[in-house]
């Protein structure tokens, strides 16, 4: 039920234009890394400091006019050349539907495309966020489209809730993936709906690409998945520069320090920017527990 209730909220197109105007409010501030390039790139280099590599989301999805859409490229540009010029441990993550996926595909593939491209020649990875299950066919489209046009620094996602996942992560074996177990609201002609299938899946698809994949980024904030793994890689000798772990800024610090200093590659996804109201509310949906983050600063004030 509250799950529903976030993920209708996030998808609300006139409470994502309001929040813009008001900065990063209800405890914002603790899960998203500033709203401009200069603050975002402070997190970047104290995470880098510590070890853990970076993966930059400049916020923002659901974009239905043009300029907007490519002044999203603009702003994502900005940040490869922060990257580059900075020479920061980080790669960029970036939504579809930001570039203008719901707009004109041809035109969200250029767009991608001259991002892929200024990032290629700094030798910056770019991946392509997994969005909702309509946008999924259109994203491996493009994914495979920039592979046969030579672009070698991209990659995309694989959702272990959708019952095509372990197809997906075979067909996408020579990529570098992300393997998460999926944020939005499927249906269950599409989708597992309980968690124990779909932490089983996970699981499935984590091991088949552990053994079988490019390099392999487990994005959870799951203990068990998270020991699993640590198991599974020793038992089969897998190199420990195979695969990385990747969490969300701001969630289980601790534990993102503790994955690093033990050895094990380690990347942070920062999200920053004046859109995050969308992101944050996807985020309080998954743990309704991160609403203590919401009420403290709420009656903090
Ligand atoms: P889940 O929410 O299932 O929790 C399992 C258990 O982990 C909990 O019971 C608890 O024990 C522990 N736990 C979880 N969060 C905790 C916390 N904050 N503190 C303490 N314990 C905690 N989705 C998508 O659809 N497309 C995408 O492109 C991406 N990209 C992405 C990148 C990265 C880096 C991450 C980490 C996640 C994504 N996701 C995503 C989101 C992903 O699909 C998923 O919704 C969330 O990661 C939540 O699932 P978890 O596996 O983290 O644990």
């Amino acid at each position: 039920m509250l799950r529903d209730l976030f993920i209708g909220l996030s998808e609300n197109q006139l409470l994502n234009r309001a929040a813009r105007n008001y900065g990063l409010q209800l405890g914002a501030q603790q899960v998203v890394a500033g709203t401009n390039i200069t603050e975002m790139m402070d997190s970047v280099k104290e995470l880098n400091q510590a070890g853990i590599a970076c993966t930059i989301d400049n916020l923002g999805e659901f974009v239905y006019d043009k300029s907007e859409a490519i002044r999203a490229k603009e702003q994502i540009l900005a940040v490869v050349k922060a990257i580059h010029e900075q020479q920061a441990d980080a790669h960029i993550s970036l939504k579809p539907s930001q570039l203008g996926l719901d707009i004109d595909y041809e035109f969200c593939r250029e767009q991608i495309k001259e991002i892929a491209e200024k990032a290629s020649r700094d030798d910056i990875f770019v991946n392509l966020d997994m969005e909702n299950y309509p946008r999924l066919e259109p994203t491996f489209r493009l994914v495979n489209e920039l592979s046969e046009e030579g672009y070698t620094n991209i990659g995309t996602v694989i959702q272990a809730y959708f019952h095509r996942a372990l197809k997906d992560t075979r067909a996408y074996r020579d990529m570098r993936m992300r393997l998460v177990k999926g944020a939005y609201k499927e249906s269950p002609a599409v989708a597992y709906q309980k968690k124990q299938e779909i932490d089983e899946n996970f699981i499935r698809i984590i091991e088949w690409h552990l053994l079988h994949g490019k390099f392999t980024s487990i994005a959870t904030h799951d203990d068990r998945i998270i020991d699993h793994v640590k198991r599974f890689a020793a038992e089969h000798d897998i190199e420990r520069d195979q695969f990385e772990f990747q969490m969300l800024y701001g969630f289980r610090k601790d534990l993102q320090l503790a994955l690093a200093k033990e050895g094990y590659r380690f990347c942070t996804y920062v999200p920053f920017g004046e859109d995050w109201y969308g992101y944050f509310m996807r985020r309080l949906a998954e743990r309704p527990q991160n609403m203590n983050l919401m009420v403290k600063q709420v009656f903090n004030k």
